[in-house]
């Protein structure tokens, strides 16, 4: 379960201040999919950096399986398994390399270490070049191995920021199968995205963010039939339109 309630941020840089959110709330069951959907500096990676303790809220609060994620970090980060768009692996460990250190650090036992990089490499296809060099690796390849490492701890919460980010649709597929699979476990799972018929697919409760607002949430049906509309790309343009957000559309 994670609680969002009234996060704001602002970055402040030589030139600007940039709001980059303002009073977000918004929750997610276990056993849910929730999807955070907007487009490029929406504030998407910054709710998702709150939300699993790398940076604090100005205001406003986030509470994982109950912890708080300023006061109790440490719990909430030994519960949640986090994916970020910024880590660029490279270096010459390999992926089953990479594993065994996350999973060390981890604390976890080496029979359960084993077990959990088994499935891992077997659900996410990772055969073929678990033991080789990740700076020799492509694109989708480092993203399913950054996937496993986040994973390695067997979380119950996964905070995921763009999963699909670079993958080609049989690996998109995959990922997407993997987290339906964690829902059906019935682990809290919260996704960013800004390809809206994937969010669509996938997703029980989407949330709609622009320039750091959130500017709808609800569950697909919910959306669809406040908006009378069946697409949740229809009803994101409608009100970024209506609330003047969108400029020279
Ligand atoms: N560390 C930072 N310092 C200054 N500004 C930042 C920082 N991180 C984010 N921002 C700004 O905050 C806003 C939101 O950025 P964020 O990365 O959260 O957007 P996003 O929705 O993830 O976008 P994208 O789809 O491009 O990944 C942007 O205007 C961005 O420039
Ligand atoms: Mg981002």
């Amino acid at each position: 379960m994670i609680e969002v309630s009234g996060i704001s941020k602002k970055f402040k840089t030589k030139k600007k201040v940039v709001s980059a959110l303002e009073d977000v709330s918004f929750s997610c069951e276990d056993g849910k999919i929730f999807g955070l959907l907007g487009p490029n500096g929406a504030g998407k990676t910054t709710a998702l950096r709150i939300m699993a303790t790398l940076l604090k809220p100005d205001s406003g609060s986030v509470k994982v399986s109950g912890y708080d994620t300023v006061k109790q970090s440490t719990e909430v980060r030994k519960r949640i398994g986090f994916l970020t768009s910024d880590m660029k692996l490279s270096g010459n460990l390999s992926p089953d390399e990479l594993m065994n250190f996350f999973g060390e650090l981890n604390h976890i036992s080496k029979e359960q270490l084993s077990s959990t990089k088994e499935q891992l490499v077997r659900y996410l296809g990772m055969g073929d070049f678990v033991n080789k060099p990740v700076e020799k690796l492509s694109t989708g390849m480092k993203q399913k191995t950054s996937i496993a490492v986040s994973l390695i701890h067997n979380p119950q919460v996964i905070i995921f920021d763009e999963p699909t980010n670079g993958l080609d649709i049989i690996s998109s597929k995959v990922v997407t199968d993997f987290l339906k699979d964690f829902k059906k476990q019935g682990k809290t799972v919260i996704i960013s995205t800004h390809i809206m018929p994937e969010a669509e697919k996938l997703c029980d409760t989407i949330g709609l963010i622009f320039e750091g607002h959130l500017i709808e949430c609800g569950t697909k049906e919910e959306l669809f039939k406040k908006y009378s509309q069946d697409s949740i790309e229809d009803i994101f343009f409608a009100l970024a339109e209506e609330r003047g957000l969108i400029k020279n559309v």
